[in-house]
């Protein structure tokens, strides 16, 4: 099956995974990038069985609008029932890249008010150690300089994301040559650097349930 093949699958079995679990007032939080667009499109058919969602993106908010799902604010609810969203790298124990898309911050924000956090990825993104994936960091345009520095200090190689602007107003440098062998403790590390917004470590609050795409089905990792 193509890479492409495998995305849809995982977001149809995440579709599988959370209908049984949704109730009128669930709010369903919907993750950014292809795999995500999947989902969404999958999730729109289902859109009777729950209150509405939460988006991490504009771009996730306008596709959700698109299939007239309801886009709640988050700041007008009370929680987040179930958050689905791909990722650029994971590894066994679930800990997590994202922000490939750009759209790590409010990816974050959304995962930590979701009762369970469902991780939907291909194959080709499940490593032993992350890092081979260019992590992505956050920053205020301000402070970009002195953040490349700091992220020197801690082994990684920052290139600047030229063009990039974030939902947020802010820019992203994305750090080369990791090998994230302690993934909490570099997640920590990076966000107290005076100028990062968030970095692309899903650590500290990782996926609770990852729905992997392979060649031979979909298999499901529970933390
Ligand atoms: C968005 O900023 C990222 O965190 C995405 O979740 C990640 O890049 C996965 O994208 P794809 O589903 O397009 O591979």
């Amino acid at each position: 099956m193509t890479q492409d093949g495998l995305k849809q699958a995982v977001a149809q079995a995440a579709v599988d995974y959370i209908q049984p679990k949704l109730e009128l007032e669930s709010i369903v939080g919907v993750g950014t990038g292809s795999t995500a667009n999947y989902f969404i499109d999958r999730l729109a058919l289902i859109k009777h069985l729950f209150d509405g969602a939460v988006a991490s993106s504009e771009a996730t908010a306008e596709r959700l609008k698109s299939h007239g799902l309801p886009v709640y604010d988050l700041n007008s609810i009370d929680g987040v029932s179930v958050y689905v969203d791909g990722a650029d790298e994971t590894d066994r124990q679930l800990c997590l890249i994202k922000g490939g898309g750009a759209a790590l911050t409010r990816e974050k924000i959304v995962a930590a008010c979701a009762d369970e956090f469902i991780c939907i990825v291909d194959e080709s993104k499940r490593v032993d150690v992350l890092g081979q994936f260019p992590l992505p960091v956050e920053v205020i345009p301000m402070a970009r300089s002195h953040v490349a520095r700091e992220l020197v200090k801690l082994g990684g190689d920052p290139e600047y994301r030229m063009g990039v602007v974030t939902d947020n107003g802010h820019e992203i440098l994305d750090v080369h040559n990791l090998s994230i062998i302690d993934p909490v403790d570099l997640e920590a590390k990076i966000n107290q650097i005076a100028g990062v917004v968030t970095n692309g470590l899903f650590a500290a609050r990782r996926a609770d349930v990852l729905l992997l795409g392979t060649s031979t089905g979909v298999e499901k990792r529970v933390l």
